[in-house]
C-alpha cells in the first residue's frame, strides 16, 4: 500500500445518524485533525448523515445493492465513488454492512471501523448498538470502551488499532452505557485518527 498522504482525504461509510461523521469533520474544521472530508457513502437514503452531508457540502452517494443491482455491482460502484473522490482513508462509522472484496483489496490497511466496546468482546454479527449495552449489562461488566480497528471481511475481527475504556457502574442502564461511550466514541476517533496522520499509529505494521 502507498504511503499515507501528508494531508489524507477521508471517505465515510454511515448507514444511520453519522454522529462520529460530524465529530471527524469538525475535528479536520477546527484543524486538530489534519485531514479533508471527501465523501460520505450511505446505503440507507433516508439516513440523518446523507442528509446532513447535504445540507453542509459533504459530497455524498447513497449506493445499495438494491441501487447498483448486485452485491458485486455495488463493490465497484464504491470503489470507483471512492477513486473518483482521491479516497485515501475509509471510515466505517455505524456502517451496517460488510465491504466487498474490490475495495477491501485496493484499501487494505486503509479501512478503519469504530466499535462501542472493547473488542474482542461483544463483537461480531448482531453485536451492534443497544445490543452491546445490554449484554455488557447483563454480563456487569465493570468496564466497556470503544475500539477503532482495520476492516477486514468479517464483521469486528480485523487487527485492533487503539481502545479507550469507559467505567461502567452497577446501577448503569444500558442506555447510559451507550451514553458514555458515544461521547469517548466522538473524542477517541478523531484522536486516533489524529496519531494515524501524525506517524505515531502505523497502519501498515497492523495489518
Ligand atoms: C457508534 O456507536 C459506532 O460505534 C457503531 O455505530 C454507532 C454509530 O453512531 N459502529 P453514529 O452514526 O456515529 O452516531
Amino acid at each position: 500500500m502507498t504511503p499515507l498522504p501528508r494531508r489524507p482525504r477521508l471517505s465515510f461509510f454511515v448507514s444511520h445518524r453519522g454522529s462520529n461523521m460530524r465529530a471527524i469533520v469538525s475535528a479536520c474544521q477546527t484543524g486538530a485533525l489534519a485531514a479533508d472530508p471527501v465523501l460520505l457513502i450511505s446505503n440507507n437514503r433516508t439516513s440523518a448523515a446523507l442528509n446532513w452531508a447535504a445540507e453542509n457540502g459533504l459530497p455524498h452517494a447513497h449506493l445499495s445493492p438494491k441501487s447498483s443491482g448486485s452485491e458485486d455491482a455495488l463493490d465497484q460502484a464504491h470503489l470507483d465513488a471512492l477513486q473518483e473522490a482521491g479516497a485515501d482513508l475509509i471510515i466505517l462509522a455505524g456502517y451496517m454492512r460488510k465491504i466487498g472484496p474490490r475495495v477491501l483489496n485496493a484499501f487494505s490497511n486503509r479501512i478503519l471501523n469504530i466499535h462501542p466496546a472493547l473488542l474482542p468482546k461483544y463483537g461480531g454479527q448482531g453485536m451492534y448498538g443497544h445490543h452491546v449495552h445490554e449484554a455488557v449489562v447483563s454480563n456487569k461488566e465493570s468496564e466497556s470502551g470503544v475500539t477503532v480497528h482495520l476492516v477486514d471481511d468479517e464483521y469486528d475481527t480485523g487487527p485492533i488499532i487503539a481502545q479507550a475504556k469507559v467505567p461502567v457502574f452497577r446501577e448503569d442502564t444500558p442506555d447510559d452505557v451507550s451514553a458514555r461511550v458515544l461521547v469517548q466514541e466522538h473524542r477517541f476517533f478523531s484522536e486516533t485518527l489524529i496519531r494515524i496522520v501524525s506517524g505515531e499509529i502505523d497502519l501498515d505494521a497492523l495489518g
